[in-house]
């Protein structure tokens, strides 16, 4: 776990590898796997691998997305607000989950947000909004994120343990 933790980072560039259909279902189990308050268990995936749906979604808004155009999978994480009032955080942690399952796979991904963005300002029309038009996703099937996956075509630097800012770290009082 802390030799993932080191060497995670963010990779928004694919090669055209596609992904295996094994390493697919343990992504699958990775979202089921994770973790929920009162168990509630309300998020819903969708998994995302038509070229054409990547590349409409990559739409939704202005910044912070193009990668999901050479993505081999986009994982669409939403949850039912009415199911529970932290899907924020559920949905969080089953982001967090897929995005360390991909590197444990050797698979590149990145979060891309999607709640609190806009798709048209002047309109007012959210790019939450626009996705949920796009994949049919019902109003109450609230988007938090994609997550974007592929082979990497580049490699990052891992972290540096060396360079943690132990000023945020506070013992007993802030
Ligand atoms: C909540 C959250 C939202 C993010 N949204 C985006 C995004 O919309 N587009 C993007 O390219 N990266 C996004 N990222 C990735 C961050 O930019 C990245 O994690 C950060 O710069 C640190 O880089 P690293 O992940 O390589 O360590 C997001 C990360 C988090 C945790």
């Amino acid at each position: 776990m802390i030799e993932l933790l080191i060497s995670r980072r963010s990779i928004r560039d694919y090669t055209e590898q596609p992904i295996e259909k094994e390493k697919i279902d343990i992504l699958k189990q990775a979202a089921l796997l994770s973790p929920t308050g009162k168990n509630k268990r309300e998020w819903e995936y969708i998994f995302v691998d038509e070229r054409e749906t990547l590349a409409k979604l990559a739409t939704v808004k202005p910044h912070g997305i193009k990668m999901l155009e050479k993505a081999a999978l986009g994982i669409v994480v939403c949850a039912d607000d009415e199911i529970s009032d932290i899907w924020i955080e559920d949905a969080s942690i089953a982001m967090a989950t897929l995005h360390y399952t991909a590197h444990a796979l050797g698979l590149g991904s990145c979060w891309i947000q999607i709640r609190n963005r806009m798709f048209h300002h002047e309109e007012g029309i959210s790019s939450e909004k626009k996705m949920q038009e796009m994949l049919n996703i019902p109003e109450k099937t609230r988007v938090l994120a994609i997550l974007s996956v592929g082979y990497p075509a580049d490699e990052r630097a891992p972290n540096q343990l060396d360079k943690l800012d132990y000023s945020k770290i506070h013992t007993n009082k802030y």
